[in-house]
């Protein structure tokens, strides 16, 4: 069983959602963004679901922060929608979309709970998606911008900031594979974001260190790119895959290059004078945050680069289709301290499950997500007892919410959602991270 004493005293524990999922985009005047127009087109989100009413935790944010706070939470890391702060991407701010994350952030210190921030995770203005969005050579300005108005309201309260949410996911998946808004496949316009997302994450840091801001980071997110087979060319293959998604963005980070095998394909792409901007992009860092879900199979085509396709894989799989793989959150908290960051401390910034969970006679039982949690977690105490200077970790979800192209039908909260009746059930798990945290509970 697992037990809070694995991990030392000052380890935080947390949860976390990001505003689009949960908020209810259609409430308080924010503007349009890319994923409206996105999950608009057919074909591209289940059943055109979008994010208009989502949890309708907009209104419903003190019952929420009360479920964090009861399960003996630490922190609550949360995001800011750019387009509620400013509904045309930039100048004049909407002065209820700050003022409702005001509201947020002292609900959060009201309870004990940390303000873990991050800018964007996601819901780009449609104004500046209609400017070419990430591709657009100006993004670090206008999310400079973004980022001073954030920092001018809340930044004397925020417990720590992460400017962007996975930047693989912005580029790569958005922009290369069209999975997510804006829904591009086109190698000149990821290579672009790519670039862009890490000088709009320097730019942002900077921001906010001039305004004096402390505890600033980077999450990025990882895959266990493991070889299909053992031929050579898979082997080749998953070098590439976990070149693009799991070394890119650190070393850019902080090795002011990119890898060989990325440039590769994209040299090409990058924009002009790509080199000269790493001194903005490697802006220190506080700490690192790591997401982590799944493993991938990676095997080769025969087709122009990165000619790597995703494979079936054995083990047991979530609700998304993930296999569950525990080894390779040990191997990124190893390996990135290893060969990364040293000493800056780390957390685990988003970790879970989806699980077709059913709410039955007023309960939830998700002994499957316990499970994943479990040994998840369990991985995480033996990297610290290692000497990984891993400080903290964070459950993907508190709420069931809006999972992205895949609508509201994956579940990953801790607390249940209908979204009929937006009623909010703990399930089993929330349940049981409240024992693991604050003890049993009669
Ligand atoms: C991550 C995202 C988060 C959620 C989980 C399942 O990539 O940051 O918004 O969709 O996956």
């Amino acid at each position: 069983m697992l037990k809070r004493s694995q991990f030392p005293e000052d380890f935080i524990f947390g949860t976390a959602t990001s505003a689009y999922q949960i908020e209810g985009h259609a409430q308080g005047g924010a503007g349009p963004t890319h994923w409206d127009s996105f999950a608009a087109t057919p074909g591209n989100v289940v059943r055109a679901e979008d994010g208009a009413r989502a949890c309708d935790h907009y209104h419903r944010y003190e019952a929420d922060l009360d479920l964090v706070a009861a399960a003996g939470f630490d922190a609550y890391r949360f995001s800011t929608s750019w387009a509620r702060v400013l509904p045309e991407g930039r100048g004049t701010p909407n002065g209820e979309g700050l003022d409702f994350y005001d509201r947020l952030v002292d609900a959060m210190l009201e309870r004990g709970i940390k303000p873990a921030a991050t800018l964007y995770h996601w819901e780009l203005p449609q104004a500046l998606a209609d400017q070419g969005g990430w591709r657009n050579s100006d993004m670090p300005k206008w999310f400079g911008e973004f980022a001073d108005v954030i920092a001018r309201r809340l930044g004397d309260r925020l417990w720590s900031v992460a400017p962007i949410n996975e930047p693989w996911c912005v580029a790569w998946l958005s922009h290369f594979m069209g999975h997510h808004a804006p829904g591009l496949r086109d190698i000149r316009a990821a290579a672009r974001a790519m670039h862009h997302v890490l000088v709009s994450h320097g730019t942002a840091i900077s921001v906010m260190r001039d305004h004096g801001m402390t505890n600033l980071g980077a999450v990025c997110n990882f895959e266990y790119a493991l070889p299909a087979n053992t031929t050579p060319e898979a082997a080749a293959a998953t070098a590439r895959y976990d070149a693009i998604y799991n070394q890119f963005f650190l070393s850019g980070l902080f090795r002011e290059t990119y890898p060989e095998l990325v440039l590769e394909g994209l040299e090409p792409h990058l924009p002009k004078g790509w080199q000269d901007d790493f001194a903005t992009i490697q802006a220190p860092l506080d700490w690192l945050g790591l997401n982590y879900y799944t493993c991938k199979r990676i095997g080769a085509n025969d087709g122009p680069w990165p000619a790597c396709d995703e494979l079936d894989g054995p083990l047991p799989k979530t609700q998304m289709g993930w296999e569950i793989c525990p080894d390779g959150l040990s191997h990124f908290l190893t390996a990135t301290a290893r060969d990364y960051t040293g000493d800056l401390p780390l957390y685990v910034t988003e970790n879970g499950m989806a699980n077709p969970d059913v709410l039955r006679d007023g309960a939830v039982e998700d002994p499957e997500r316990i499970d994943y949690l479990t040994q998840h977690m369990d991985r995480a105490a033996t990297a610290i007892a290692e000497g990984v200077p891993l400080k903290g970790y964070f459950v993907w979800s508190l709420l069931d919410n809006y999972e992205w192209a895949l609508g509201y039908e994956k579940r990953f909260g801790m607390v249940h959602v209908d979204f009929e009746t937006l009623t909010r059930t703990p399930k089993q798990s929330w349940h049981w991270m409240r024992n693991l945290l604050v003890g049993a509970q009669t």
